[in-house]
């Protein structure tokens, strides 16, 4: 049984005292969400503990942004498992397609970066997808089966989150096709070879798309940028209804 995970990137958006007012109003709208699912925030690491000592005893469970494949050293604006689990964080983001382009992650690093979570007992979420220019092209099953192949390889994949998000989809508010988003991660479970793989979708998700998204056999969850800065939207999104 896959119980779908409904994620929150804050991005580098939210100040301690901002976290604050969000959570004030957050909770309160999520306190009696259904027992099937997960909802999980990634704050700036500024924000960690913050949120960490606000959520406890919550329902909600706390991921970071990225984390590093040592315990510790010289790796300047990098963290550390270590300083994560530290905060009750669970879950790593790792691969997102904006440090994957802004800071040329490869996926070597990326499946580093995954390897190292786990041995720490973190959840790493790996993040993957094709540009609109890999898709015009043809390549984006390519592009993706080549990211998850390398990005996965050597995890134990019953502690880990697969993301499919295309990147022409993020931040555009053009929202993948769910019949689409779907045919792709049911490519990705197949090559990644287990029925048991989490697998989110992430790109322009929205409290008016969610229902829909969440109705798709293969998707497992979300990953939420945009929307989930506002804690009403992000509330109505965590509590999607599937008939
Ligand atoms: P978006 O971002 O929801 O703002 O499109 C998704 C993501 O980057 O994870």
């Amino acid at each position: 049984m896959r119980k779908p995970v409904i994620a929150g990137n804050w991005k580098m958006n939210m100040t301690c005292s901002q976290s604050r007012n969000y959570l004030s109003d957050f909770l309160p709208l999520v306190k009696d969400i259904p027992a099937d699912r997960k909802i999980v925030l990634a704050p700036p690491f500024t924000a960690i503990s913050t949120v960490a000592n606000l959520i406890n005893g919550n329902t909600v469970q706390l991921s970071s942004q990225n984390v590093h494949w040592e315990d510790n050293g010289a790796f300047t604006a990098e963290i550390s498992p270590m300083m994560l689990i530290e905060h009750n964080v669970e879950y790593a983001i790792v691969g997102h397609s904006e440090p994957r382009k802004y800071f040329s992650e490869s996926d070597e690093q990326i499946n580093r970066r995954a390897i190292s979570a786990q041995s720490h007992g973190l959840i790493p979420i790996v993040c993957v997808g094709e540009s609109f220019e890999q898709r015009e092209r043809g390549e984006a099953e390519r592009v993706i089966r080549r990211q998850v192949e390398q990005g996965l390889e050597g995890t134990d994949l019953e502690r880990l989150i697969v993301a499919y998000e295309p990147i022409w989809a993020i931040g555009t508010g053009k929202t993948c096709q769910a019949k689409e988003a779907n045919r792709i991660c049911g490519l990705i479970r197949e090559w990644a070879a287990s029925s048991h793989l989490i697998i989110q979708y992430g790109g322009s998700v929205k409290p008016t798309n969610i229902d829909e998204i969440m109705s798709m056999s293969d998707i497992d969850g979300v990953l939420v940028g945009g929307a989930s800065l506002d804690p009403t939207g992000f509330a109505r999104i965590a509590n999607y209804k599937v008939d």
